[in-house]
């Protein structure tokens, strides 16, 4: 750049103001005297154009979702384990989920159905999506990811896509990595997704009663795009590795030896299976959730009063309505569609988001704030101008 102007200097100055993430919590009139030097700036220097300069924000211009068909009620479960209704809706709040259905779903085609609604909603075409970036813990094959199986299925040869397994906070993960490479000026149009298919993993025996009753499967994307206005206007990501087997699958797990890991026995065990210890997970979730939460609202000198949406992920009713009630929060500046989803691990918050907009709870100008805490332990949040 420095070749190309005498004067770039002060560009170099005037755009990391612009986008730098400590002053996106300044007030709002220094965010105008950066982008107004910025485009100033522009002006003088005709050699250089728009493209040549990160712009400050990046913006969700849509969101869509996909779940399978098949419905999967309190009572059906019931009938496979030893479990009821009433206990499922006293202790989670879920009511029905969704499970795939082999003939029809996969992690990749669910998202690329959840891709069109967004693109449909925001008057896009899949060309101009720029890269991926693909949360998922439940791809289709081991290897590769489920990001390459979704970019096949748009038609999209050669870009991009990454796949992000961090659970139940994937999407917010993958939001942050997308805004990152959004704000450096690397691409303009990044496809977010959280997507998964849980249901084929569940112990629906009475020894996976704990788990087979809360998750579900199901996909939701949000498309960012550069702006210069916000926006993501911050993201906060957290883990603790001390508790990554409160909430896992260990195999195929690569660290077993080479005689285990191949052996026929091992579908033998319960491996395969997702093992929770639910109480240890309720109590870190209510704890780092509040955290997380309080995190994004200093980073952004924001009150608890000022968020107009909360979209926490749909990990357990009774989670968010904690947090609800600690934060001081009505009822409608919450969010919740566990009831009929169950908890679709990265999937969860897209697809509250999209069926969020589609019901008007989200308006321009509004403030969003998305929570998320999951296996790893991971924990993330984001404040997003909407
Ligand atoms: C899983 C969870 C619903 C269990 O609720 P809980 O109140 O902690 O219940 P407990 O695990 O202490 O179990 C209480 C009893 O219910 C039984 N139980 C467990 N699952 C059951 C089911 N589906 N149906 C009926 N009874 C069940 C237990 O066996 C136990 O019986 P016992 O008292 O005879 O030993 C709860 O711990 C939870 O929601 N944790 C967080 C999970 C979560 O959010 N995971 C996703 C993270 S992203």
């Amino acid at each position: 750049m420095r070749e190309k102007q005498g004067k770039i200097d002060f560009a170099i100055l005037c755009m990391p103001c612009a986008g730098d993430p400590t002053l996106r919590t300044l007030p709002e009139t220094v965010q105008s005297i950066a982008s107004l030097l910025s485009a100033t700036f522009l002006t003088f220097a005709p050699a250089l154009s728009k493209n040549d300069f990160p712009m400050p924000y990046s913006k969700i211009v849509a969101l869509g979702h996909h779940v399978p068909e098949t419905v999967i009620t309190n009572q059906y479960l019931s009938t496979l384990m030893d479990t009821s209704d009433e206990w499922i809706i006293e202790r989670t709040g879920i009511r029905e989920r969704r499970w795939m259905d082999p003939a029809k779903d996969t992690v990749a085609n669910m998202a690329a159905k959840a891709t069109r609604m967004a693109l449909k909603r925001a008057n896009l075409t899949e060309k101009d999506i720029e890269f991926i970036v693909f949360a998922t813990i439940t791809p289709d094959y081991f290897f590769p990811g489920s990001g390459v199986l979704l970019q096949r299925e748009l038609g999209l040869e050669g870009i991009g896509a990454l796949d992000i397994r961090n659970a139940c906070s994937g999407f917010i993960y993958a939001l942050s990595t997308a805004d990152q490479f959004i704000k450096s000026g690397m691409y303009k149009t990044i496809l977010v997704v959280g997507a998964e298919i849980q249901s084929t993993a569940l112990d629906i025996t009475d020894r996976g009663r704990n788990t087979a009753v809360i998750f579900g499967d199901g996909a939701g994307v949000a498309i960012l795009q550069a702006s210069d206005k916000p926006g993501v206007m911050s993201t906060h990501l957290h883990s603790d590795g001390r508790f990554a087997e409160e909430l896992y699958v260990k195999d195929p797990g690569s660290s077993r030896p080479h005689n285990e890991r191949q052996a026929d026995q091992i579908l033998d065990t319960t491996g395969y299976k997702v093992h929770m210890n639910g109480n240890m997970v309720f109590k870190h979730a209510v704890v780092r959730f509040m955290e997380v939460i309080n995190e994004a609202l200093t980073a952004n000198h924001l009150k608890k009063e000022d968020i107009n949406l909360l979209v926490p992920h749909q990990a357990n009713l009774r989670i968010s309505q904690y947090i609800q009630e600690k934060l001081a929060l009505r009822e409608d500046q919450v969010f919740n569609n566990i009831m009929r989803y169950g908890n679709t691990t990265a999937a969860s918050i897209p697809i509250a988001m999209s069926e969020a907009w589609a019901e008007g709870r989200v308006k321009e100008n509004d403030v969003i704030c998305l929570a998320a805490f999951g296996s790893g332990f991971t924990w993330a949040s984001a404040i997003i101008r909407w």
